[in-house]
């Protein structure tokens, strides 16, 4: 049996999930949240996440980057064609695989057969923010919703969710 999928992701109500490269927002209660999820973990990942986010290397995460890039590879980092590849290469370590994004790469887990275990940690920003990268449409898809909660600081409101995609 492959391991479960853990799809981690913020987005707004009209699921923007960044803008020119960036975040559009900042969240520093989901940015943390988000680090101690993932430490220790293998964080699969396109290669711009990869760039803008030096720390994926730190706190024990093994990186696994999408990338048809082959410079990006080093001791600790792992880097993959294709999401295929670079799930068979997260097969191969140890830890949870976390999906930490892009737009690609959120679509083509999310469009992985249902009867591939998935987990979705999703922090829902109650806005609706302009943007350039989208996470897919995860109401087409069934779910158990395991946890909620509602958070807010003085900007936004926003729930954390974590929900089991229902198998088919
Ligand atoms: N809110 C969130 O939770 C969240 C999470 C993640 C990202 N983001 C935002 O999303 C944006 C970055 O994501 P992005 O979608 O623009 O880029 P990305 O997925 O990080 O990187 C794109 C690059 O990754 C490689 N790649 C991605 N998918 C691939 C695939 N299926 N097969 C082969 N190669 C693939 C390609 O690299 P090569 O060109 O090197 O071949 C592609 O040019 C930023 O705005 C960031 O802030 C937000």
């Amino acid at each position: 049996m492959p391991k479960p999928l853990n799809v981690i992701v913020a987005c707004t109500e009209n699921r923007v999930i960044g803008r020119d490269g960036r975040p559009a927002w900042s969240l520093p209660e989901d940015t943390a949240f988000f680090h101690t999820q993932t430490a220790g973990q293998i964080v699969v990942l396109g290669r711009i996440c990869f760039e803008t986010w030096p720390a994926a290397v730190r706190d024990g995460r093994r990186p696994v980057v999408v990338s048809r890039r082959r410079d990006l590879a080093r001791p600790g980092v792992a880097v993959a064609p294709s999401l295929s590849v670079a799930l068979e290469i997260a097969e191969t370590l140890p830890g949870e695989i976390y999906i930490c994004g892009g737009q690609k790469i959120y679509e083509e887990t999310l469009a992985l057969p249902a009867s591939r275990p998935l987990r979705l940690y999703l922090t829902l920003l109650h806005a609706e923010i302009p943007g350039d990268r989208f996470f897919p449409d995860w109401r087409q898809q069934r779910w158990t919703e395991i946890s909620r909660r509602e958070s807010a600081d003085k900007n936004f409101r926003y729930t954390f969710l974590a929900l089991d995609r229902i198998p088919t």
